[in-house]
């Protein structure tokens, strides 16, 4: 087994994806999306629909396929098509078409004639952010506000006026969308009261049992395979084609096949929401921190959804100060939903707090590095859970030195008409587990596979897998066969929250050693080969502890001896004690170099290091690739990427033209290391996640360089070159 076992299926364009299951007798669905922001469906006109050539079914609010609502245990009360005539959003599905084809399919939906009873709706964020309300405790993971004072300190004004130095800035990021490569689409199958659903997610064993609700089957009755996930980065925890292709397929009485377009991806899944914040800084002289207050707004749906938890994912962890306070705010909106999205609150909330740790060095005239080394937390400000390991000086020391910030000029440098400039930044993520349990099957010719329901999209956990189970069970990694994506697997590695690895290689080392105990039984059983003999395990064998009268044998030679094809268990882990006794987190010194050219202002960044204490590395070559990702992503955050909206609430960047990504030529070589100090306090397994945290701080790593190279603050992302142009 090599380290991405998926990598030559992908590069020979030979991995299947949901779509590429190609099933006798399918037919194909098309979203139909409304095409006002607020109001109601009054009339939807079908008749040249229906007539239309190879029609097979016209579902909307008016003739809507039958669902049941569904509560999913990851994100609360889903939201379900079809299922009344409200409009909230521009692009919200309000009907599905299905066709023979895929192209009669569209063509038909281009057909139907909907009116509207529009009412007036709210799309502007900032002019919502006066009427902002607190945000839901449910929604945000958080409590709407948090506030922590030192003794004797009555307020977070008077901590920040006794300050030497303050700091009060407000900054702003843009809405974006996942943008998988993959768009959310599905195959739904039925046979004989089952159903199957090829569909991209990130835990098939979640989605299914969110599809068996809607269809109000029972769990075991849906089957839901997605062995290759073409990038989910949160936005496939649910699949809207796989409820409607699914409850089409049921009502045709055939399969059905529906892919969002890339336009359709935009607004019928759902977007990181903008966010506003305002960050208040206090400190000594010295540079120590007296006073942090950070408030929060995020665009949210109307009924008050999902919101950006900016302050709660970023200052109410990462700085030692004796006095923080921290909100969350939400602005209701008639736009596209809002969800996770890849270090949801970690991400922008990062822009915000180190664009300020920046600004606040500059105005005490120290050094950006010593700033954040000055106010490095042994805890969560108010807590007393230590950190089980935290080795961020570690990563900003060789950060530093590999990077040559000793070079840095607080005003920059000048190379002929390139303005450089360096920025930094800390990124942390929090380093969570959740439930897991993955089997793991010793096989007769002497293999092993280990197996679980999770998804690996594009993440690595396809062979992170395969290396925890061949280590566990101390055999060379190409006899251990990792497989992912089926719900019929055991149900653990949800790809989110950064916790796959620590989840389910936990589980698979749990899975291991309880496989070998029933091997050791098996063996010294009245039937076995080793009958009566105390016996051990080592290098995949089995050997007799009292004598070398006995050869040792493989595993494969006991099941064979003993009549048996396999032998498999599944193992179990979940978070438990550890939580009340230390805080955990991963973290990382994020470094930037940009140059931006005197007369035009472009920018271009040069040079990119990142450094990360994420624990054990499991998968160098994964986890190189999974956080170069995220700093890329970062980047494209701080100059590229944001979703506009028209006056009307209608996404105005609907394809990967208007919505800008960065190229390859955008980014330079980006180096990656790692700090190791195994983190055996969170798991066995010594791993904390490492998905998410790549782009954290990135953003403001990219503004802090641009402010060195030419002395302006851009405190909105992504920063544009007309930012640049007054100085
Ligand atoms: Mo990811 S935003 O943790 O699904």
């Amino acid at each position: 087994m090599i380290a991405r076992p998926d990598a030559p299926l992908k590069v020979t364009g030979s991995a299947t994806y949901a779509l590429d299951n190609v099933i006798d007798g399918a037919a194909h669905g098309f979203l139909l999306l409304s095409t006002v922001a607020h109001g109601e469906v009054a009339s939807m006109d079908v008749g040249a629909v229906r007539s239309a050539p190879g029609v097979l079914g016209v579902y909307t609010p008016f003739e809507p396929l039958t669902l049941h609502p569904v509560n999913s245990p990851l994100l609360g009360p889903m939201w379900l098509p079809l299922q009344d005539t409200n409009v909230t959003f521009h692009g919200q599905p309000i009907g599905f078409v299905v066709a023979e084809t895929f192209e009669q399919a569209r063509d038909a939906a281009g057909l139907v004639e909907v009116t509207y009873d529009e009412r007036p709706a709210a799309t502007s964020f900032a002019d919502g952010l006066a009427s902002a309300v607190d945000a839901q405790p449910a929604a945000s993971e958080a409590p709407p506000s948090l506030s922590v004072l030192a003794d004797g300190v009555a307020s977070i004004e008077d901590a920040l006026e006794a300050s030497d130095v303050t700091i009060d800035a407000t900054y702003e990021t843009a809405a974006q969308n996942h943008a998988a490569m993959e768009p959310h689409s599905a195959v739904a199958v039925w046979a004989g009261g089952e159903l199957t659903v090829y569909t991209g997610n990130q835990a098939s064993h979640l989605v299914a049992s969110d599809l068996a609700g809607g269809l109000g089957l029972p769990a075991d009755a849906v089957r839901v395979v997605n062995p290759v996930v073409g990038g989910a980065f949160g936005g496939k925890a649910t699949s809207m084609p796989a409820v409607l292709a699914a409850a089409a397929a049921r009502e045709l009485g055939r399969p059905v096949r529906a892919a969002l377009t890339r336009e359709q991806v935009f607004t019928a899944t759902a977007n990181r929401p903008a966010t506003v914040q305002r960050i208040t800084l206090g400190a000594r002289g010295n540079g120590a921190l007296v006073a942090v207050r950070h408030d929060s707004w995020s665009s949210t749906t109307p009924d008050l959804g999902f919101v950006e938890p900016t302050s709660h994912g970023t200052s109410r962890r990462w700085y030692r100060t004796e006095n923080l306070e921290i909100s969350q705010k939400a602005v209701p909106l008639n736009i596209p939903p809002a969800t996770f999205m890849r270090a949801p609150g970690e991400g922008p909330g990062s822009f915000a707090l180190e664009s300020a740790i920046d600004e606040l060095a500059a105005s005490l005239g120290m050094d950006p590095i010593a700033l954040r080394t000055r106010n490095n937390s042994a805890a969560p400000p108010g807590k007393d859970l230590q950190w089980s390991g935290k080795h961020l000086d570690e990563c900003f020391e060789i950060g530093a030195a590999r990077f040559g910030w000793a070079q840095r000029s607080p005003g920059g440098r000048v190379d002929g008409d390139w303005l450089v400039g360096m920025g930094t930044a800390t990124a942390m993520f929090p380093g969570l587990r959740f439930p897991a349990t993955v089997g793991v099957t010793l096989h007769a010719d002497d293999t092993a596979t280990v197996a679980a329901s999770g998804a690996d999209p594009g993440t690595g956990l396809l062979g992170v897998l395969g290396i925890v189970a061949a280590e566990s069970l101390d055999v060379d990694r190409d006899r251990v066969t990792p497989l992912l994506g089926d719900s019929r697997l055991p149900p653990g590695g949800l790809s989110g929250g950064s916790t796959a690895t620590a989840s389910a290689g936990s589980a698979t080392m749990v899975a291991a050693s309880t496989v070998i105990e029933q091997l050791l039984t098996l063996a010294a059983s009245p039937d076995g080969p080793f009958r009566d003999r105390e016996v051990g395990y080592a290098h995949g064998r089995v050997y007799a502890l009292d004598g070398a009268d006995r050869a040792p044998m493989t595993f494969g030679e006991v099941l064979r001896s003993t009549g048996r094809d396999t032998l498999g268990t599944t193992g179990t882990t979940a978070p438990g004690e550890e939580t009340t006794k230390h805080s955990f987190g991963s973290w990382g010194a994020q470094f930037c170099e940009v140059r931006v050219h005197r007369l035009t202002r472009e920018i271009r960044v040069s040079r990119l290091l990142g450094v990360f204490d994420a624990g054990r590395i499991i998968n160098p070559q994964a986890a190189r690739s999974q956080l170069m990702g995220g700093m890329i992503w970062g980047v494209s955050a701080a100059l590229h990427e944001g979703i506009e909206f028209d006056a009307d609430g209608r996404v105005a960047t609907r394809d990967l033209a208007d919505y800008l990504l960065p190229v390859n030529a955008d980014i330079p070589d980006v180096d990656v290391r790692f700090v190791e100090h195994p983190d055996t306090l969170l798991s066995d397994l010594g791993a904390r996640g490492l998905g998410e945290i790549g782009l954290v701080g990135m953003a403001a790593a990219v503004a802090n360089a641009v402010h060195n190279a030419t002395g302006v603050r851009v405190r909105r992302i992504p920063i544009r070159l007309e930012d640049l142009l007054d100085v």
